[in-house]
């Protein structure tokens, strides 16, 4: 029986009596893993369901310096374009986007490529670029890739700020979990590969009245950020960010576009959702070189576009899919090898 997120998330904050959640509350914490049993018992023990995660507000935070510079993150968050980007106030090293473009409601919207896990899990090893990973470099890699910009400078005040609001959202976190609801929600693979034709006729349907028949989105009044960011073209994201990989495009896509629906409340079906994605990444875009991404070709994603790899499928099929017998072949992989 499957009901839906807000359901629990109800049952979950009504079955929270006692002070200590609201001082919790007061505080600006709330709960991340709580599991919920059913009270009216209709249900199995199966019906334990931990609540969705939601993100502390930096309001509630005692005034002073690190309330001051947590604020600041995610001003920057939100409005990239205005600090840093090409008019940027601050620097000029990114595209014209802000984060929040693409991190909905700065980064706390439920599966809304939130930062909810990014404070328990980082450092930590990425087998992209080989190395245990801060959240430095992390944040420098979408600077990088989905801004196609330069790095900050981690010893600035703005990258202190940008790792100190995400940090700050994350918080609650125990160390080394993901709650339910962080990052973007899970979305089945096709059967078939994802196919732009289809997904070009979902593009001119649902997307192209706020992002622009030629993917070029529309620049806010001020000149700095977008009313309706870009989605191909030289202003958008280059082709080693983490969107032009198929499954994040749709996952990201199905669970937030067209603008203002959440995983509750989804507009495209599954199918939908991929060929849309395979539509807009297969226009064109910047291309960035990064030689060093992947130094073990086995652990590249199966959705990740480029070659070599130490399998026998094409880039095309690692592009568009069919997704199956390429996660059959790493399964197998790693069987053998464990
Ligand atoms: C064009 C879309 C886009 C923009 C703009 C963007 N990001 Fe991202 N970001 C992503 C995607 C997609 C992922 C997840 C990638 C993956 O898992 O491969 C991600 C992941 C991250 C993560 C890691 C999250 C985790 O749970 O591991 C951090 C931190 C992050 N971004 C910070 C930023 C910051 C800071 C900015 C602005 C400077 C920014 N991003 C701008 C798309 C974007
Ligand atoms: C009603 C207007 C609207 C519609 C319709 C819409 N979007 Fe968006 N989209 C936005 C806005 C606005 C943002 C940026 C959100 C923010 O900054 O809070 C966005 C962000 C995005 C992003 C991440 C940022 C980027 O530029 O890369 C992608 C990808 C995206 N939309 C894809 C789509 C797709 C695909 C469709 C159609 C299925 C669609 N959108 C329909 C308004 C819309």
């Amino acid at each position: 029986m499957k009901l839906p997120d807000s359901f629990w998330v109800i049952l979950g904050l009504t079955g929270l009596v006692g002070l200590g959640f609201i001082e919790n509350l007061l505080a600006g914490h709330t709960p991340v893993e709580v599991s919920v049993q059913n009270p009216t018992s209709n249900f199995s023990a199966e019906a334990v369901v931990e609540a969705l995660w939601q993100a502390p507000n930096p309001e509630f935070l005692p005034d002073g310096a690190h309330k001051k510079q947590v604020l600041y993150g995610k001003e920057l968050v939100a409005h990239t374009a205005e600090y840093l980007g090409p008019e940027g106030k601050v620097a000029s090293i990114s595209n014209g986007m802000n984060c929040q473009n693409c991190h909905l409601d700065a980064g706390t919207k439920v599966f809304g490529n939130n930062y909810a896990s990014v404070a328990a899990n980082y450092p930590r090893f990425r087998p992209r670029s080989g190395t245990v990973e801060t959240v430095y470099k992390r944040i420098n890699d979408c600077f990088e890739r989905s801004l196609n910009g330069q790095a900050l400078d981690t010893n600035g005040k703005e990258m202190k700020a940008i790792a100190a609001y995400i940090l700050f959202l994350g918080e609650g976190v125990k160390a080394g979990t993901t709650p339910r609801g962080a990052g973007l929600k899970e979305l089945p693979v096709l059967d078939r590969a994802a196919d732009p034709l289809a997904g070009k006729a979902v593009y001119l349907a649902q997307c192209a009245a706020c992002h622009q028949e030629n993917g070029q989105g529309i620049l806010a009044e001020s000149g700095k950020g977008y009313t309706y960011p870009p989605l191909w073209g030289e202003h958008a994201y280059n082709d080693k960010a983490g969107l032009y990989r198929l499954s994040n495009f749709a996952r990201f896509v199905k669970n937030n576009m067209p603008l203002g629906i959440s995983h509750e409340t989804t507009v495209l079906t599954d199918a939908e959702a991929w060929d849309v994605a395979a539509f807009v990444n297969s226009q064109p875009r910047p291309n960035k070189s990064t030689p060093h991404d992947w130094p073990d070709i086995s652990k590249k994603p199966f959705d990740h576009p480029f070659g070599p790899y130490s399998d026998g499928f094409s880039e095309q099929q690692h592009k568009y899919g069919p997704f199956k017998p390429i996660q059959q072949a790493q399964k197998a992989a790693k069987k053998i090898l464990s």
